[in-house]
């Protein structure tokens, strides 16, 4: 007891010294040996690819590795994955990593940090190869603001040429890559070359830690600027049959605003240059298999669209009722069924569980927000989620004809989708297979009602007969 008592005080002084070594490990005994960054401005999504080569150069292990973003970066960081490479060229292999906000006390100029946590912490003298890729969303500004439908659309993109670290970094490079040679003008910070669609920034020797230098880019990108501002995907799971999807999209085209009257005869007449940043298509990838396809408006059923489906792949060509310029909206459903087989199972443990792809069918949009609601069968008890992202989760109740309690609907919602956020998710639930024959038994008993009911009428008033 005595000896316990003693011992206390120690550990805990040595608790404390442990955490103070380890928080003031991380950041400046850490130096990036080499860094590229390739940014892709192709599309409107921006996708950065970054690969650094960091050592540790102190003499305490590091468990994590900050990167840096500036403030307003931040709010548009829609997805950050990181891994760790290792071995050479064609024998590489990745080790996926945790990345998750962080807080760090002297952020100069309200720098933000996201932590990517080692798997093994990196010891002194050692050195490791991260890939991180990063996506922005609504990251690219149309200047002009407006333009006419014979205009093509041009747009700014920022960022710094150097690489913002709390790291110290040796060299550096960054490539730009842009849709077209169109470049109207971009910023110079030596050595700076451009070469067609790319322009390279660095290479940049021995900059400190939160270097920043700001560059503008001012380019043509006529991509379809696809944003779905609202999309809801309903999942209502029948144990009697199959799976049906009803999605509900807010689509909006989210670059330079359309200025003037839109001249339908101008649009199909020359279609190279009249409303080049327009759209007038999009492809919907639904899962395989998928049937009973429908899509339509508030107006009724749009008949101008394409399907294609496989064992593989089932592909949606939908055209909305007239092209979307900038500025534009539409909105529709799209609804299809899912054979029950290829998305419900049961686990090892006996529960069910709806394996299902997360994210907006559209390909290369962002949907500024996306809900997701899964209706489990009736009876069904004990839901429960598995996303590889954070989501926000909700239960609710749905009713519809025929049900008794009422149907469990899980919902999950989260904004600035992008579609490397496709991955598939589960839900998991319990059911007794009695409940069943809760709608049948709903169904004989309303028919035995109507006939008991019909008889009775025909008795009791036969004035009604004569
Ligand atoms: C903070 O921002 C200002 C203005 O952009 C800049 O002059 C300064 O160097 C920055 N400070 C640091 C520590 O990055
Ligand atoms: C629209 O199409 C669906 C599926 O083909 C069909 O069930 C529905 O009756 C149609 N609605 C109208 C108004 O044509
Ligand atoms: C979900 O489906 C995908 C694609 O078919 C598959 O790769 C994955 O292993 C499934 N996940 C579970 C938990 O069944």
């Amino acid at each position: 007891m005595e000896a316990q008592l003693r011992l206390r005080p120690l550990s805990l002084f040595t608790l404390l010294l442990l955490s103070l070594l380890s928080t003031s490990s991380s950041s400046h005994l850490l130096n990036v040996i080499n860094a590229e960054r390739r940014i892709d401005l192709t599309s409107h999504i921006v996708k950065v690819f970054l690969t650094l080569k960091v050592e540790n150069t102190g003499t305490i292990a590091a468990s994590e590795i900050l990167l840096a973003f500036p403030p307003n970066e931040v709010d548009h960081l829609a997805l950050v994955k990181a891994a760790a490479a290792t071995g050479k060229r064609k024998k590489k292999t990745y080790v996926p990593l945790d990345v998750n906000p962080t807080e760090q006390p002297d952020a100069p100029n309200g720098t933000k940090y996201l932590a990517i946590s080692l798997v093994k912490p990196l010891g002194a003298g050692e050195t490791v190869t991260l890939e991180v890729l990063y996506i922005l969303a609504h990251s690219l500004e149309p200047f002009p603001a407006e333009i006419s439908q014979s205009e093509s659309q041009l747009v700014y993109y920022s960022d710094s040429a150097i690489i913002l670290s709390p790291y110290h970094i040796k060299q550096q490079t960054t490539f730009i890559k842009t849709p077209s040679a169109k470049i109207e003008s971009f910023s110079r910070v030596e050595p700076t070359n451009r070469a067609g669609t790319e322009i390279k920034y660095g290479p940049y020797e021995d900059h400190s830690s939160h270097s920043f230098s700001p560059i503008i880019i001012h380019f043509e990108n006529n991509n379809p600027f696809a944003v779905v501002e609202d999309l809801v995907q309903e999942v209502e799971i029948s144990h009697w049959g199959s799976i049906q999807i009803t999605e509900h999209y807010k689509l909006a085209h989210a670059g330079a605003r359309h200025k003037g009257v839109f001249s339908r005869v101008e649009y199909q007449s020359k279609p190279s240059i009249s409303g080049v940043s327009s759209f007038k298509n999009l492809l919907a990838r639904l899962p395989p298999r998928a049937h009973s396809v429908y899509y339509r408006d508030e107006i009724g059923n749009i008949s101008s669209s394409h399907f294609r489906s496989d064992k593989i792949k089932s592909e949606l060509e939908i055209e909305p009722r007239y092209p979307l310029f900038g500025g534009w909206k539409a909105t529709f459903v799209i609804g299809y069924k899912l054979p029950l087989q290829d998305f419900l199972f049961e686990s090892p443990d006996g529960r069910r569980y709806l394996n299902f792809s997360f994210g907006c069918p559209l390909v290369e949009t962002v949907a500024d927000k996306l809900t997701v609601k899964v209706a489990l069968p009736e009876g069904s008890k004990d839901p429960s989620v598995e996303v590889p992202f954070p989501v926000e989760q909700r239960l609710e109740t749905k009713y519809s004809y025929l049900d008794v309690v009422g149907r469990t609907v899980v919902v999950l919602e989260k904004k600035n989708v992008v579609p490397d956020h496709n991955s598939y998710f589960q839900v998991y639930y319990t059911f007794k297979p009695i409940f069943m024959l809760a709608e049948p038994l709903m169904l004989v008993s309303a028919f035995f009602l109507f006939f008991v009911a019909s008889v009775a009428y025909l008795h009791i008033d036969p004035s009604i007969r004569k």
